[in-house]
């Protein structure tokens, strides 16, 4: 039987793809589209400008994150990949919701609190209004599922409440409330390996503290050895510090099960040797991630395939954008004749 539910995600193209992208949300785009029948990805060009002026960087950056999905495995038969600037009907919606996003609101969101508070870059009005470009990207295609990290709750709850706002606004239930998804399990959040509790992420001053998909065996093993630990557990069974909790969840994504196992007992007796810990990390880590590396750079060169890949992508993801801004016009009265 067909299924109906509407799967969408993206990716900004500020900084390198690291593994949080990859674990957090890649690796689900990927599993999703075998079980759903429409699912969209797409690249968040405009997203970008928000902290991000180098007209020089972009379009690499671009090719990157298009190659580093279809290396990770997403196929453009099942699903359609495109660029966020390639649908005008995106910034027509975005439009349409600024004039239902309250300033208030748009303040209160933790990621724009936290780049007011960091203090890197201008506040600009692009920046305050990024979860209504969001919103924007997700309820274009009426989507209802949103796989995503962690870090993207918050702007899940701005568009929900955004769509419920325009359905109210406008009478109609025409937006489906969108959820961000996760097989039934907690979103994901992978910890920056300096051991400080926050996320790893792309704007991180110490390229050090992420496993990069482009970084190379002896680069990614060298940042594991390095990661922050703390001095060994000292009493059986003890509660872990915040950089050993990371650790061990980095391995239970790169490890098989058994082997998390021996060293959750081994931390519990004692025993453990961060050392030996990292060092087994490190190799599953390269397992993992290598194989992808080398397919990002091969792919990558090949820019008449990624050209054609998002031009079919684009195709498939106006049809969706118009019919929504179709029914989105005549609901707000943009009908005139
Ligand atoms: P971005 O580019 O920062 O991140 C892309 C995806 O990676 C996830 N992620 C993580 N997951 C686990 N652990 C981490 N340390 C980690 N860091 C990042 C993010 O949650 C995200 O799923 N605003 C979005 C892009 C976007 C979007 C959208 C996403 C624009 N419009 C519409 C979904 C739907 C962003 O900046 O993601």
């Amino acid at each position: 039987m067909e299924n109906k539910e509407i799967v969408l995600s993206g990716v900004r193209p500020t900084g390198k793809i690291h593994f949080g992208n990859y674990y957090g949300a890649i690796r689900n785009f990927v599993k999703m589209q075998e079980s759903f029948d429409h699912c969209f990805f797409f690249i968040a060009d405009y997203h970008s400008f928000t902290t991000q002026k180098d007209a020089t960087l972009l379009p690499q950056q671009v090719r990157r994150i298009l190659a580093t999905y279809l290396a990770c495995g997403l196929d453009p038969n099942k699903a359609a990949i495109y660029l966020q600037s390639d649908i005008p009907q995106i910034p027509e919606l975005y439009l349409l919701l600024n004039m239902i996003s309250y300033k208030g609101e748009l303040e209160k969101v933790p990621t724009f609190k936290e780049k007011i508070r960091d203090g890197k870059q201008s506040v600009n009005a692009g920046l305050l209004t990024y979860p209504t470009l969001m919103a924007a990207d997700i309820l274009i295609h009426r989507s209802n599922k949103v796989p995503v990290g962690k870090d993207q709750q918050q702007h899940l709850e701005m568009a929900r409440n955004l769509a419920g706002r325009f359905n109210h606004t406008f009478g109609d239930e025409f937006f489906p409330e969108p959820q961000a998804f996760n097989f039934n399990a907690e979103l994901i959040k992978i910890m920056s390996l300096s051991g400080d509790g926050g996320k790893m992420s792309k704007s991180d001053d110490n390229p050090n503290n992420a496993i990069f998909m482009d970084d190379t065996d002896k680069v990614m093993t060298k940042k594991i050895m390095k990661a922050t630990a703390d001095s060994g557990p000292t009493e059986p069974n003890s509660e872990k510090s915040v950089p050993v909790a990371g650790l061990f969840e980095l391995m239970r994504c790169v490890s098989a099960p058994e082997v998390v196992e021996e060293y959750e007992k081994k931390y519990n007796d004692c025993s453990i040797q961060y050392g030996y810990f990292k060092k087994q990390i490190a190799e599953d880590m390269v397992k993992m991630v290598g194989p992808i590396r080398d397919k990002i750079e091969e792919l990558e060169k090949d820019t008449e395939y990624l050209a054609k890949v998002v031009k079919d992508g684009k195709e498939q993801a106006l049809e969706s954008a118009e019919k929504t801004m179709q029914g989105v016009r005549r609901l707000v009265g943009l009908n005139y004749f």
